[in-house]
């Protein structure tokens, strides 16, 4: 599907909309409805479930989203955090340097300077995608941080957090104090980040307020102990920089084992990278010859990191590989900085005696885009019928409660449907229509089961309080006894845990 059919079904299905959409909607703002805030729900508590349930000494907070100036500053984002701006000297319109050369400079522009972009511009002869004029201004950093006047006197500044990972460094001191004082130690944040994004577009992939979930993982930097062997032979899709350079764009299959041998990437970072890896094709069922795990130059890498591999995934809708979550390695930048900006010294001493600053490795992933890209990969058409294939504890609402004959079996469908919401299944009932039209309506919003109440469930023979459990993706109906259903269902929708042991 492109990428406007889908957002225009999605948009009738009331799973997202434009922000004040009544008055002509604002750049780069979404709000979802009630299929898309519950299947955002549900993709945040899996992805808590894989990533802060991989150690008891990993845990989630839930930091304000207002940073005093002095973090920013510290951090590198008053500096740093800017995208290069190219003007319109003629319509006056501003557009992201990227956007501008995407036909001439496909790779991007990460890592040249603004006077190598202008060099591009000028000998391209590139035009305005507004007005159709050669006027482009030369670039400017254009910093992503939206400021705001902090308090009564105005005089104070302070910033929309432009990532939720500040929040963890800023926390680390406090969390040591708080927990086994061991590391390593994992501090998450699921919540709201912003940017001032030059040009908002397609939809979900670059919003000025948009869902982080990042896991910053505190470590000794002489010793991170992983259970390495568990991923050992796991085949990873990785497009390596070397690679890159002599033009690939698909990625090779190569045994986590392997990719230790080159080096430079140490075990730690590589069983994370495979943890993500199988994440993303365990839990939110990515093809694995849709995903690949793409290595980032020195030129490219974000400010604060020593090593970095996205995880891109190939979406029909939006025509390539789309970055969705991140392995970054970030060294001690963070707590080094934070440690001179605030004057508070943030190393640890560990049982050992030994006095060490931790290194952070950072798992970051785009709640935002990695539902749409949940809509792009499982929203499928299967004859006439379209289903959202999604896993079931993905799904919005698990369960359709149905009575097939609405003036007959409505009152134990009813009651039915309150037991079983009391009982934790999310759940919809519905008597509109045909049953057929209530299937179709279940599948397209990706609700794995349906269960229908019939004469047989009322009779008085041995089939009464049974059911009709109906399987999405089978089409496949059996009868179940009704007091087997929340077990059932409860257990479906549990997502993915990674083993401890
Ligand atoms: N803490 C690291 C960090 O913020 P990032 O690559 O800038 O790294 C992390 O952002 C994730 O947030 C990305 O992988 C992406 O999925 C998501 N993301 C970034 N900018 C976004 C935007 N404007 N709209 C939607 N999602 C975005």
């Amino acid at each position: 599907m492109k990428s406007d059919e889908l957002f225009a079904l999605l948009r009738r299905r009331g799973v997202l909309w434009p922000t004040a959409e009544i008055y002509g909607g604002a750049q780069g703002l979404y709000d979802y409805g009630p299929l898309g805030a519950s299947l955002k729900r549900n993709l945040e508590e899996a992805w808590a479930a894989w990533f802060v349930g991989m150690s008891h000494d990993y845990h989630r907070i839930d930091p304000a989203e207002i940073l005093p100036e002095a973090v920013v500053r510290a951090s590198g984002h008053l500096e740093n955090f800017t995208d290069p701006e190219v003007t319109c000297d003629n319509c006056h319109t501003a557009f992201r340097a990227e956007t501008v050369l995407e036909k001439f400079r496909p790779e991007g522009v990460d890592g040249l300077s603004p006077a190598a972009i202008g060099e591009i511009v000028h000998t391209h002869h590139v035009r305005c995608p507004h007005c159709g004029s050669e006027a482009l201004s030369v670039p400017q950093p254009f910093n992503l941080m939206f400021g705001l006047d902090f308090g009564v006197t105005g005089r104070e500044r302070a910033y929309l957090r432009p990532e939720t990972a500040q929040s963890s460094y800023l926390s680390f001191a406090r969390m040591w104090d708080v927990g086994r004082r061991a590391l390593p130690l994992g501090v998450a944040v699921i919540g709201k980040a912003y940017r001032n994004e030059i040009a908002p577009r397609q939809v979900l992939f670059r919003m000025r307020a948009f869902t982080q979930a990042e896991l910053q993982v505190f470590f000794d930097p002489l010793s991170f102990p992983v259970p390495f062997e568990r991923v050992r032979d796991e085949k990873l899709p990785v497009l390596r920089v070397a690679r890159r350079a002599g033009g690939a764009e698909t990625p090779e299959w190569v045994a986590a084992g392997d990719l230790l041998g080159s080096g430079e990437l140490p075990e730690f970072y590589v069983y994370h990278l495979a943890h993500t890896y199988r994440f993303f094709r365990d839990v939110l069922g990515f093809a694995p010859d849709r995903i690949r795990l793409f290595e980032k130059s020195d030129q490219e890498r974000a400010f604060y990191n020593r090593i970095q591999f996205d995880v891109e995934v190939r979406l029909e809708s939006l025509a390539g590989y789309r970055e969705l979550g991140a392995v970054h390695y970030r060294g001690d930048y963070d707590l080094s900085r934070h440690g001179q900006g605030s004057g508070k010294d943030l190393s640890v001493t560990l049982h050992d005696g030994r006095s060490v600053r931790p290194h952070v490795l950072e798992l970051t992933f785009g709640v935002d885009r990695n539902l749409w890209g949940l809509a792009d990969a499982h929203l499928v058409q299967d004859g006439e019928r379209t289903v959202w294939r999604l896993p079931p504890y993905l799904a919005p609402v698990a369960l359709g409660v149905f009575p097939l004959i609405p003036k007959a079996h409505a009152a134990y469908a009813l009651r039915l449907a309150d037991d079983l919401a009391a009982a934790g299944v999310v759940l919809q009932y519905d008597e509109a229509g045909t049953i057929g039209k209530r299937y179709a309506r279940m599948d397209e919003a990706g609700t794995p089961f349906c269960v229908t109440v019939d004469g047989e469930s009322l009779s008085d023979g041995p089939t009464r309080d049974t059911v009709t459990l109906r399987d999405r993706d089978s089409k496949q109906q059996t009868r179940v006894p009704v007091a087997d259903l929340p077990a059932r269902l409860l257990s479906a929708v549990r997502p993915p845990r990674p083993s401890r042991a």
